[in-house]
């Protein structure tokens, strides 16, 4: 009997899959590209409205000018494919109001709520799993990628540089480009399942668990070359969640939601 689970070509590209921040200096062909947006395309979207789109960056200076922004990461200047992954509200809320929603409303005894926070978190699911398609799209076909979440900050800057209007909110940005030959880096460490998949409940890990599920990585920590810091908890703090690019980052997605709840996104006839 044909046994599915034999089939391992998806599983094998999903075991593989790496980041990859150091690209083949080969232009994709546009065959490939293409395959990668409609595998974007096809991913699940909330209610099929597609609550998304894409920028696909084939600007050199605007790239070079994105790799600064994105907290000065060059590796996205000489990416062959670049593209932002936008949650976007603007679509249906410039069609709401073409279509009168806001009368009908009033007429029903509904309330016209503008885009709130949940249509938010609603289209950046949407936006994301767009984005993971097109990653395990391309894997497929010998090119790997890199998701870069810096595009979250400087807000102002991106909405300029890219006209985004008020219902439009880049969440992620991805780096695309073939394997270099013979260089592929090898898959990443995970934490183990028990650390991360739960049972009907969520259980909270006690300290014990959460000394034994970073073992491995804290057993690499360098006291002389720290931040300070005394131990893998502190450096693991001063380097991702308190670090100067995640104040930033706090900082433009609050300016962001401001435009998001205000009412400037209506249409200005
Ligand atoms: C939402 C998100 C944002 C990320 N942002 C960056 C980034 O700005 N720069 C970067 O080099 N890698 C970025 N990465 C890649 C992660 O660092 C990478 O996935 C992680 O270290 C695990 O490595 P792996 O993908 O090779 O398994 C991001 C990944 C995700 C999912």
């Amino acid at each position: 009997m044909n046994d599915l689970r034999e089939n391992l070509v998806v599983q094998e590209i999903l075991r593989n899959r790496v980041s990859l921040r150091n690209y083949a200096e080969r232009q994709l062909d546009e065959q490939d590209i293409n395959l990668i947006i409609e595998a974007a395309m096809r991913a699940p979207t909330a209610g099929n409205m597609m609550m998304y789109s894409m920028i696909i960056v084939s600007d050199q200076n605007l790239k070079e000018r994105l790799s600064v922004t994105c907290d000065h990461q060059p590796f996205i200047a000489k990416a062959p494919l670049v593209i932002i992954f936008l949650a976007d509200l603007q679509r249906w809320f410039d069609y709401y109001y073409k279509s009168g929603v806001e009368d009908f409303c009033l007429k029903q005894g509904l309330e016209f709520s503008g885009p709130d926070e949940a249509d938010l978190m609603l289209s950046s699911c949407d936006a994301l799993i767009a984005a993971e398609n097109a990653v395990i799209a391309a894997e497929a076909i010998g090119i790997g990628s890199c998701y870069i979440g810096d595009i979250m900050e400087n807000y102002e800057i991106h909405q300029s540089l890219l006209d985004l209007p008020p219902l439009v909110f880049p969440i992620s940005m991805v780096c695309f480009g073939y394997y270099p030959k013979n260089e592929r880096p090898r898959p990443r460490e995970r934490f183990d399942s028990r650390y991360i998949v739960h049972e009907n409940k969520y259980r909270r890990s006690a300290n014990q668990d959460l000394e034994a599920m970073l073992a491995s990585r804290s057993a690499g920590f360098d006291p002389h070359n720290s931040f300070g810091a005394e131990n893998y908890g502190q450096w693991m703090y001063a380097k991702k969640t308190g670090a100067p690019f995640s104040v930033e980052m706090a900082r433009s997605v609050r300016r962001a939601l401001e435009n998001w709840r205000g009412k400037q996104y209506k249409p200005t006839e």
